[in-house]
Order: C-alpha cells, then sequence, then structure tokens
C-alpha cells in the first residue's frame, strides 16, 4: 500500500536543509487544508504561512523553545484557531452555501438558528477548544498529503502560546494559535531522528474490535 510507506516514510522532522518547498506543492498541502472537513462546515480557523524570509522567524525561536524547525524548514504553518463566532461569521457562511449551492438563504434559516445556538451558549475558552481540535484534523490530513508528495512536516505543539500569538495574531484578537506546522526537506545528515526506527504500539494493542 502506497500511502502506508507514504506513512512509514514520514517522521517529526528535527532539523531541515536549505532546499525550499517549490510554490506548486505547498499549494497542494494548503489545498488540502482547504478540503479538511469541519464542524458544522464553519472552518472555524485560519493558517497562517510564513516562508523562510519572513522577519518574524526571528523573534517566534524563543517562543518555540527554540526549536531549530522555526529557523531552518521552508514553511511554518500556523494553524490559528476562533475564539468567538460572530454572528457575521454565521451569516457569511450561510451566503457561501446559499451562492455555492443555489439553496435559498430561507430555507438555510433553521441550520441558521441551530448554529447561533450550538456556538451562542460558548465561553472563549470552549469555543477555542472546540475550534483548536478541529485545527489538528487540517494538520493531519495536511501532514499525510505532504507525505505523499515526499515533503517532511513536524506537527510543532512545543511554544509558548501567548507569546506566539504576541507575535503573530497580535492584530486579530479573535485568533489563537493551536498547533505549528513546520513543512521542508529533511536533513539526513544533521538529524538523528532521520534514521530511527518508528516506535508504535502494536495494532493489537491499539486497536480491537468489538
Ligand atoms: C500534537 C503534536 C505536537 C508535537 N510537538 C512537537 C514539537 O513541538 N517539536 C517536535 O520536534 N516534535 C513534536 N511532535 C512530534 C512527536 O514527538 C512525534 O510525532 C512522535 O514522537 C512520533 O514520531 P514520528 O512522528 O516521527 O513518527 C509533536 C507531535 C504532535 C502530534
Amino acid at each position: 500500500m502506497e500511502i502506508i510507506d507514504d506513512l512509514k516514510w514520514r517522521y517529526a522532522t528535527k532539523r531541515y536543509s536549505d532546499e525550499i518547498v517549490k510554490d506548486e506543492i505547498l499549494d497542494i498541502i494548503l489545498d488540502s487544508i482547504v478540503l479538511t472537513p469541519t464542524s458544522l462546515g464553519l472552518q472555524a480557523y485560519e493558517v497562517l504561512v510564513l516562508d523562510k524570509s519572513s522577519s518574524l522567524r526571528e523573534s517566534l525561536l524563543t517562543a518555540c523553545s527554540n526549536q531549530p524547525q522555526i529557523k531552518e524548514a521552508s514553511h511554518l504553518l500556523f494553524f490559528n484557531a476562533w475564539k468567538s463566532v460572530s454572528t457575521e461569521n454565521i451569516s457569511e457562511y450561510m451566503n457561501r452555501i446559499s451562492l455555492t449551492r443555489g439553496t435559498p438563504l430561507e430555507k438555510l434559516e433553521g441550520f441558521k438558528s441551530n448554529i447561533e445556538k450550538f456556538t451562542g451558549g460558548m465561553s472563549e475558552q470552549d469555543v477555542f477548544s472546540w475550534s483548536s481540535m478541529q485545527t489538528y484534523i487540517a494538520l493531519g490530513i495536511a501532514m499525510t498529503t505532504a507525505a505523499t508528495l515526499k515533503v517532511d512536516t513536524t506537527p510543532m505543539e512545543g511554544f509558548n502560546r501567548k507569546a506566539v500569538d504576541a507575535i503573530i495574531n497580535k492584530d486579530n484578537e479573535k485568533l489563537s494559535c493551536s498547533v505549528i506546522l513546520a513543512v521542508g526537506y529533511r536533513d539526513s545528515e544533521n538529524d538523528f531522528l532521520s534514521n530511527l526506527a518508528k516506535v508504535r504500539k502494536l495494532k493489537n494493542e491499539l486497536i480491537s474490535f468489538g
């Protein structure tokens, strides 16, 4: 199975080479994020892409525990989860459905009020937990897509959220970074992880059939 070989090939890359991921390849990974399913279809997060030349990289380094990927990876993707859902967000979504599917807005009233009821009672923390969980689905799909393209990635939670937000989300209080994905090409010579065997539970330890 090709996909399983790709998933065996990938690993959480620690050290990246200078090779830059071409725009057309990166675009496929970004398309896979756009196609990720989300709760209610609301897509309650945004993704910020920083390339190697970004002046923000230097200040992000300390906010991300000085992890080398922040300096070395070709691109960094910041998954910024919503902390609130506004009535404008919901209306915009209804308009998008209506335009895309030709559904009259009146027919979407029931769905709209369900979303309003569901999100209306949520605290900022509730919304962030809910939306950030969904960013991890996009993260997984992006990593899998990258692996099929022989592009390396690292999912990264080892950062100070407040410090990262102060750098990348300072102009948008609605957003908070849940997870980062480094993207690029492995530096096999300098990455001690590149040749280590995968450590995983046996399938029957992890999965049971009822
Ligand atoms: C949510 C999440 C957060 C992670 N955070 C980091 C991180 O900050 N830095 C890092 O080098 N690796 C990080 N990792 C990588 C894991 O350590 C790695 O995926 C795990 O050890 C399994 O190894 P493999 O991905 O190479 O197969 C993270 C992985 C996940 C899924």
